[in-house]
């Protein structure tokens, strides 16, 4: 088969250019995370606002942006950032983020199902159709 093109220019051009967006979507992923972070601190706090208590949806959220960090952190574009912008990893073994990165797919179906179960937790809560069972 011929090649259709005399030359291949990668993601320089439309319509692949359009997979660079996602590099940017690191950054809003890192802010949701962040968000959902502090929902889970604040998810240690009883009715009265006191600290040091947990229930079930606090191990829900916990959960939830434990997975959500991994799925975020194991992104090509966090190791291409906190690599240090390289092209070459196997040239720079020391900022290598292999073991994180290669579970990535796996991460984001585990992360996916989380968030989905944590919204559903949290919309039964919601409507009342139990109260969060309290674990200390
Ligand atoms: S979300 Fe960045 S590689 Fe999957």
């Amino acid at each position: 088969m011929p090649e259709p093109r005399q030359k291949y220019t990668g993601e320089t051009r439309f319509p692949l250019i359009m997979q660079n967006i996602h590099r940017y979507f690191f950054y809003a992923a890192m802010l949701v995370a962040s968000i959902l972070t502090y929902d889970t601190v604040l998810a240690f706090r009883d009715e009265h606002y006191e600290w040091g208590h947990m229930g079930l949806g606090t191990v829900v959220f916990l959960a939830n942006a434990v997975l959500l960090w991994m799925y975020t952190l194991s992104c090509h574009s966090c190791r291409h950032t906190v690599g240090g912008r390289l092209k070459h990893f196997s040239k720079h073994p020391v900022r290598y983020l292999g073991k994180l990165n290669a579970p990535h797919a796996r991460l984001a179906w585990y992360s996916l199902i989380s968030v989905a179960l944590a919204d559903l937790y949290v919309y039964l809560l919601a409507i009342g159709a139990f109260d969060d069972p309290t674990l200390f």
